[in-house]
């Protein structure tokens, strides 16, 4: 049974619970790589999280999935539009901001440097949107929400979209939503990446955005960091 979630825009003020959320979803092979110490990771990753989903929010969209009754977000999509020319020849999400990265990842940048540039030299050169991030709290993950929060998306758009995948198993969900795989990034002495293109002509599935006659189930969320 569905549980009764409705998707909306994020706003500014959304941005410190969005890096938790995704921090929190985030704990995979990539993230350990980018950030290997532990008691470091609860840091660096919500920050990080936070700061590109503002940017999203400038130049793009960020999807949040939420509890219908009381608003909570159980899944965020940072969404970068990529349909014009940037001006700067480099994707959204992938501008260089030195100064600010520098804050974020202090004694982590090089491992972020050395993987924003395998990600914005594999980039899809065409119009398309960017999925930069998905992610849905652990104890909620695998029922639905992610594919959910995408449909919705997918359903909006009239233009390629592309990721990159980084997990074998999140891989096969986006390649069920409708993308194929179009090679592999892999990090140094680390895990691979796949960049993924879904075509705009792909039929959308299904789109549940709301479903307010189910009973409310309620999960407990924990923060964690
Ligand atoms: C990937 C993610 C957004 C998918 O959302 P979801 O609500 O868990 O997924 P759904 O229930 O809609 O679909 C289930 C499918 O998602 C994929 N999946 C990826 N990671 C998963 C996870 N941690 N738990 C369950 N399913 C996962 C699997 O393909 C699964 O299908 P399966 O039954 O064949 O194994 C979510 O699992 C997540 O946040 N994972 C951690 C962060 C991450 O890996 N983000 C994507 C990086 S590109």
């Amino acid at each position: 049974m569905p549980l009764p979630t409705l998707i909306r825009p994020a706003r500014p003020e959304d941005l410190t619970e969005i890096g938790h959320l995704l921090a929190l979803a985030f704990d995979e092979p990539v993230t350990r790589w980018l950030v290997p110490d532990p008691a470091r990771r609860p840091v660096v990753m919500p920050r990080f999280f936070a700061a590109v989903a503002g940017d999203a929010l400038a130049t793009g969209t960020v999807d949040l999935l939420c509890d219908a009754h009381n608003g909570y977000p159980f899944a965020a999509a940072v969404w970068f539009d990529h349909t014009r020319p940037t001006g700067t020849g480099l994707a959204p999400g992938h501008e260089p901001d030195d100064e600010r990265w520098e804050r974020i990842f202090g004694a982590e940048l090089d491992r972020w440097e050395i993987m924003d540039g395998a990600m914005a030299r594999a980039h899809h050169p065409g119009p398309h949107w960017y999925l930069m991030c998905v992610g849905v709290r652990p104890q909620l993950q695998g029922q639905g929400l992610g594919s959910r929060l995408l449909t919705h998306r997918h359903t909006r758009l009239t233009s390629d979209t592309y990721l990159e995948a980084t997990t074998p198993d999140s891989r096969r969900l986006y390649t069920r939503l409708g993308y194929a795989t179009l090679g592999e990034l892999p990090l140094p002495a680390g895990p691979t990446m796949w960049p993924m293109l879904r075509p705009d002509d792909v039929p959308v599935e299904v789109d549940v955005d709301v479903d307010l006659s189910l009973p409310a189930r309620r999960p407990v969320p924990t923060r964690v960091w």
